[in-house]
């Protein structure tokens, strides 16, 4: 076998990108305030922003974009979707949404109370605002595996199941409500680690014993039930279509942004078992998404769903994809030697993350070593990446400064090995530069870090 992961398709349609001079690069990163999520998108080479709605959909998917039905309420294609989800995930009821988000915000509007708890492995940002917006307060319970950046074991992204068991009866003894227990799957919040079939089953049993309906946020449910087939010794013969029959059938729903292993630019999911909940939830999304036979696509973007979900759970597509990401990681690992931590281990299905205050150990914290990293990217190679979200537990774990972490995420069936060997080269070239990489602060008058609108400006 080779040692590079080989595309189970060829290129039918290109889109140019260009590569814009170092003073051209230098000019735009000072325009939008040293912050990459500002920059325009086609002034970027390779753009690792997000895996989220950035996907190349297939000639089927396209040709099924023409088959689109756009009447207001069922159409063929809200029905041929219906098709695929009851072959994947199962559940006796479902709805399409825009994104995973609004699935969130709408099965959350149903089902949280000011007060309620809501426990996760990890939850994801969205997810934690959505819960909070409705008075809802996010647990992580993570095992204690998920702080540790660089073993090897492949289910970091497990929930602790003793930890669950302890918080919920804790949480019953002081008189709380938990309205539903979550798993998210893989761990984005968590370097998108993955979580194993006995870990949900495991979680499954507990929820099920203290009777918490538990939901899955699946977004990249099938890159972990590859990461499941590869690692959980039981799931090597299973089928991934099997595996996430098996994942499901411990479930008593889901929600899912499309955006990610539904192949497509945009969509969403909200399946469930309860009948009660199913009529609430297609009662409360009528205000916000439209009809349920709908829910704020076209006709098109739901049979674009509908046949890239078949092709999220091919095996030969999931080998490459995530073979690519092993493959961008060891790149990386080689080419950022001698720094030893630069790349979180082992690498998620849809990212690579970079630690980027072992690249920059020149760097203080205040001097922003992730936004140093990201600007010094793009400086070098037009390349853009994104902040990763670490955990608070997972800070507080950590009792040394809180961790800068910087998030490759690898959009689905986009780039090739050519565009990764770049990517190495160029972090290569930064770890090389040293203490020339300067680091980045706040620039006087600026709103917040945080704030979308945030100028930075290199430390001189
Ligand atoms: C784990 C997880 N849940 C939910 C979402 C929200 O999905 P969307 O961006 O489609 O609203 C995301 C998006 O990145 C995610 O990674």
């Amino acid at each position: 076998m080779p040692s590079f992961p080989l595309e189970p398709f060829r290129i039918k349609m290109i889109e140019p990108v260009r590569i814009l001079t170092r003073a051209e690069r230098e000019a735009r990163l000072k325009e939008t305030g040293y912050s990459v999520f500002n920059l325009r998108a086609e002034d970027i080479y390779i753009d690792l922003l997000t895996d989220s709605g950035t996907n190349a959909m297939s000639d089927y998917q396209w040709a099924g974009l023409l088959h689109g039905d756009e009447s207001y309420a069922g159409s063929r294609n809200y029905y041929n979707l219906g098709e695929v989800v009851e072959k994947i995930f199962g559940f006796k009821h479902w709805v399409p949404t825009h994104q995973g988000r609004s699935a969130e915000h709408i099965l959350f509007g149903v089902m949280v109370k000011p007060g309620d708890l809501i426990p996760n492995n990890t939850h994801f940002g969205t997810t934690k605002g959505n819960l909070r917006g409705y008075g809802g307060e996010t647990i992580d319970l993570a095992v204690d595996a998920a702080y540790d950046l660089y073993g090897d074991e492949p289910f970091k992204g497990n929930m602790d199941i003793e930890k669950l068991e302890r918080f919920i009866t804790e949480a019953k003894a002081a008189g709380k409500h938990i309205p539903l227990g979550m798993t998210t799957i893989t761990n984005n919040s968590s370097n998108g680690f993955a979580v194993s079939l006995a870990n949900i089953r495991a979680t499954a049993e507990v929820y099920r014993r203290h009777d918490i309906p538990f939901f899955i946020d699946a977004c990249r449910y099938a890159e972990n039930a590859y990461l499941i087939k590869q690692y959980e010794p039981e799931c090597a013969g299973m089928s991934i279509l099997e595996i996430a029959n098996a994942l499901f059938g411990c479930a008593d729903g889901m929600l899912m942004s499309g955006k990610k292993d539904a192949l497509v630019n945009m969509g969403g999911l909200l399946c469930m078992n309860d009948d009660e909940l199913a009529k609430q939830v297609r009662k409360a999304m009528f205000y916000s998404e439209g009809f349920y036979t709908y829910g704020g696509l076209a006709g098109r973007d739901l049979e674009a769903n509908a046949r890239g979900l078949l092709e999220g759970i091919d095996e030969s597509y999931l080998a490459y994809r995530i073979a690519q990401t092993r493959y961008l990681a060891e790149r990386i690992r080689e080419r950022c030697l001698p720094c030893a931590g630069a790349v979180v281990w082992p690498p998620s299905g849809h990212a690579v993350f970079l630690n980027a205050g072992a690249m920059l150990p020149h760097l203080p914290g205040d001097q922003r070593p992730g936004a140093a990293l990201l600007a010094a990217m793009y400086l070098a190679g037009g390349i853009r990446a994104g902040n990763a979200i670490y955990p608070r537990a997972a800070a507080a774990a950590n009792d040394e400064a809180p961790l800068h972490l910087v998030r490759l995420a690898i959009p689905r069936r986009v780039y090739t090995q050519t565009h990764f060997d770049f990517v190495a080269e160029v972090l290569g070239e930064i770890v090389a530069q040293g203490e020339a990489v300067p680091g980045i602060r706040l620039a006087p008058g600026s709103p917040d870090a945080g704030a979308f609108d945030a100028r930075f400006e290199p430390v001189s």
